[in-house]
């Protein structure tokens, strides 16, 4: 994280938004992967910002989430700044024990915090752009606080070498399980084709509708990854390394191309997408007994579907009205 002292000029400014970018895309998936590394229910900590008794997993998806919406706000801020976002990140790392990632994520909290309070704005330069940055940089001191919790939680316990959970050998080669992997992994470009668009379409109407499908596919992932831990299966980086010590390390978990420059191209090319991965999911519904898991990804697919059928229609409109770029 290269650090920014002085902001005197635009250039300055979109070299800090791009900073901040690269951190919240690496920690928007990052948080979720810890989290979906660990049991549902198992590991507990006393949150001090909301006085309560919470889960571990449960409150590190909730930091996670509040990573999208910090990155969603820095890439419309480099758009309307007239700079391009891109889908670069920071390195993602998975550390064997829990203590270690938690420890990893409150530490990047901390450095973030560093970034964005730092620096000092020529004055009268940008107030809105030195104000958001303070207001994002509050929630990171809430995070800082919440992982410290946890961690200390964990050191005085039993549970302070509690490793991730161990993927099972025999579930790995399953053939429900691979083709989860590769649904959930189709989810999460989804998402971020869809929100690629939203930050590259001035339009308030596209942008609107084509966030909502990103939520949607941000929140299958979610739940995905759930299901593959209940299958004995573990999310995985994509990409990624293994070191001696046990961690994974990846530069590149999520895409960084996405086709469709404007709005008849991106509707065009996000169509084969959807179909592809509503037969996917056809497939994988054949394959898992009826149960919770089948439900769950029943639910997926009918609201893919729903993707599918307004896709098309905006695709419909785009080409039938004229003047529309
Ligand atoms: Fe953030
Ligand atoms: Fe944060
Ligand atoms: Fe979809």
């Amino acid at each position: 994280m290269p650090a920014v002292s002085r902001i005197t000029s635009a250039d300055e400014a979109l070299a800090l938004l791009q900073t901040a970018l690269k951190h919240e895309w690496a920690v928007s998936l990052e948080y979720l992967i810890h989290a979906y590394s660990m049991p549902k229910g198992k590991y507990f900590y006393d949150d001090p910002v909301v006085s309560a008794r919470l889960d571990i997993r449960a409150q590190t998806i909730q930091i996670g989430i509040d990573e999208m919406y910090h990155a969603l706000q820095m890439g419309l801020v480099i758009r309307q700044m007239g700079g391009e976002p891109t889908f670069e990140t920071d390195e993602i790392v998975r550390h064997p024990r829990i203590v270690d990632n938690l420890e990893r994520d409150k530490n990047t909290e901390d450095l973030v915090t560093n970034l964005y309070r730092r620096p000092q704005y020529k004055e009268g330069f940008l107030p809105k752009l030195e104000n958001m940055f303070w207001n994002i940089s509050e929630d990171e001191v809430r995070h800082s606080r919440q992982f410290g919790a946890m961690i200390e939680t964990l050191k005085t316990s039993s549970e302070e070498g509690a490793r991730c959970f161990a993927p099972d050998p025999q579930a790995e080669q399953r053939e429900d399980v691979l083709l989860l992997h590769d649904i959930t992994r189709a989810e999460n470009e989804l998402m971020h084709r869809y929100l690629y668009h939203v930050l590259f379409s001035e339009h308030q109407d596209l942008g609107a509708r084509l966030f909502k499908n990103s939520v949607d596919h941000m929140r299958h992932w979610d739940k995905n990854a759930g299901l593959l831990l209940k299958l004995g299966s573990l999310i995985r980086l994509e990409q990624a390394e293994r070191l001696p010590d046990g961690s994974e390390r990846t530069l590149r978990g999520m895409p960084v191309f996405y086709p469709g420059r404007n709005r008849l191209s991106a509707l065009e090319n996000l169509l084969p997408a959807e179909e592809r991965l509503i037969k996917d999911y056809e497939r994988l519904i054949a394959l898992v007994p009826e149960g919770e898991i089948r439900d769950q990804l029943k639910i997926h697919i009918f609201q893919n579907r729903e993707h599918l059928f307004t896709q098309e229609a905006l695709l419909r409109n785009a080409k039938t009205i004229k003047g529309l770029e």
